[in-house]
């Protein structure tokens, strides 16, 4: 048996992972996404970007307050402002973390920077320095780390350890690396920086060229011992590592790779689940763990060898990421024991009180379609979240006049801002004459950038899943609606979206307050 070492996993999903075009999320949403990381024990959860807007200050500071086994970490530039918002916002945290970072590559020195190399030692000392008022636990980024020259690399991680650094992460910030590559990388840091056996090496990979979690993989085979991750890979342009992907790949090839990681792996799929609805990302079916056909086997020839063993064809079981291997389906006949136990097969555990009211929808739901399905019982708890939620908009009703002489009319009882409003408006076909009437009543300059629709289950009265992305100005946001009807799945997908919208609105306008009020140099990120 061999000796297996620990591997830190450090999620980005609420930091990172927020900066996905399209991805947004409320303080409670974020709120929720860490209560669920906490309970899986991802090792440290960053929790956002505090000086960056109110909402991510507040995200912060709510999730330092109920996080009992993650540490909770704030990211910062090197900047005063910055160092000291994030000490803030982690004031209650049991354990806290500040990562602060300035890029060292020579191209984001020359161009984003415009500074010397000795200017940006200098901030390094600087930052760390500051963050060492609010904790002993520092975190510090050469962002750009693979494409800078090696020995700046050396000089700044060195420089940084002998500030206060206890986490060296070497980020690929644009996804350029490849595995062999990045592997040597650490290899090289861990021959040449004098004092890293001080610290902690973490890698933070991007997936540009689909080699996140490989990089990470051979970062950790090259003696890094943090990865940082995301929840369903989600992250800035192609987005970061794959949280399920990383810990699975740990889990399933032990026999190779001599490392552990103290996650708990079968509340995978609920997590997976909650950042998509949550973010409006659906998951690609083919996705490595989490996609819905992981665990599909079409062929005629691997159903029979799954019969015969499940060793055949299948590398992880269902089991180990929490999906439930009964394909037990409610109908309308099942009683409200069948739909808790189904509730707590899928990892939920709520009240009695939500236990009734969901009961009540999942009846209403059974009546209208036959089968009903896991997914049906995800889109229903979803469904009934985006409903509890403060809405600015509400779809209250919804008619519609459509064939194929006349042009489709539809008519949309709406609350706007608390106030009940009415609009009727044609189009070519029903969609149309729905987004049409959206446009109209709730004015907004956003460009439909996707429509797409998907059956949740089969089966002709399958609900169906409707996507829309809306940019504006150069927002962008992702809503989701389900509904057996696919027009009003539409609508309050359109709906959704807008919430999103007005609410990174908001959060835009919030953060360039912000940045009007601070220092002259802080759009250069440093001290
Ligand atoms: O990708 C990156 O370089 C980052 C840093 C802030 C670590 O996200
Ligand atoms: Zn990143």
């Amino acid at each position: 048996m061999m000796n297996k070492e620990k591997v830190l996993i450090f999620d980005t999903t609420l930091r990172d992972g927020e900066q996905s075009a399209g991805a947004s999320m409320s303080v409670e949403d974020k709120v929720e996404i860490a209560s669920k990381l906490n309970d899986m024990k991802v090792d440290i959860i960053e929790a956002g970007f505090p000086f960056a807007s109110k909402g991510d200050f507040q995200a912060v500071k709510k999730i330092s307050e109920i996080s009992k086994y993650s540490v909770v970490c704030g990211l910062a530039r090197a900047q005063y402002k910055d160092i000291d918002a994030a000490g803030e916002a982690l004031g209650y945290a049991k354990r806290r973390r500040i990562h602060t970072f300035i890029s060292t590559s020579n191209l984001h020195m020359k161009y984003k920077l415009k500074m010397s190399k000795k200017e940006v030692l200098d901030s390094i000392k600087k930052s760390i320095a500051r963050a060492a008022r609010y904790t002993d636990d520092i975190e510090w980024s050469p962002e750009d780390a693979s494409r800078t020259d090696l020995n700046f690399l050396y000089k700044s991680i060195e420089v940084a350890i002998k500030s206060g650094a206890k986490t060296i992460n070497i980020p690929d910030t644009v996804g350029y690396a490849i595995p062999e590559e990045f592997g040597n990388l650490i290899k090289k840091i861990k021959v040449n920086v004098s004092n890293i056996d001080k610290s902690v090496i973490s890698v933070h990979c991007h997936n540009d060229l689909g080699l996140a979690v490989s990089n990470s993989l051979s970062a950790i085979t090259n003696g890094a011992r943090q990865i940082e991750c995301t929840i369903n890979g989600i992250g800035e342009r192609a987005g970061n590592a794959a949280l399920e992907e990383v810990v699975m790949c740990l889990k399933t090839r032990s026999d190779l790779l001599p490392f552990f990681s103290e996650v708990d792996t079968k509340k995978i799929t609920l997590i997976s689940h909650l950042v998509s609805s949550i973010t409006g990302f659906p998951v690609q079916p083919n996705k490595a763990i989490v996609g819905k056909n992981a665990f599909a086997h079409e062929s005629g020839i691997h159903q029979d060898g799954m019969l015969k063993n499940s060793n055949t064809y299948e590398i992880i079981t269902p089991d180990s990421i929490g999906l439930s291997s009964s394909e037990l389906v409610l109908g309308k006949h099942s009683g409200r024991h069948a739909f808790k136990v189904k509730l707590s097969d899928l990892g939920y555990e709520f009240e009695e009180k939500k236990i009734n009211m969901l009961f009540k929808k999942f009846k209403d739901l059974a009546d209208k379609k036959k089968q009903v399905f896991e997914e049906d019982i995800y889109a229903l708890i979803d469904d009934e979240k985006n409903f509890k939620k403060k809405n600015y908009i509400e779809l209250l009703d919804l008619s519609l006049k459509c064939g194929t002489i006349k042009k489709s009319e539809a008519t949309l009882k709406l609350s706007i801002f608390g106030e009940k409003k009415t609009i009727k408006k044609t189009g070519n076909g029903p969609i149309d004459a729905i987004f049409n009437s959206l446009k109209t009543i709730i004015p907004n300059k956003a460009n439909l950038m996707i429509y797409q629709v998907n059956a949740i289950t089969k089966g002709t009265d399958a609900q169906a899943e409707v996507n829309v992305r809306l940019e504006e100005n150069s927002i962008t946001v992702q809503g989701l609606g389900s509904d057996v009807d696919t027009m009003v799945a539409s609508a309050k997908a359109y709906i959704n979206a807008m919430n999103k919208l007005i609410m990174k609105r908001k959060k835009v306008l919030d953060s360039k307050s912000l940045l009007q009020t601070s220092s002259s140099k802080l759009d250069k990120h440093v001290i």
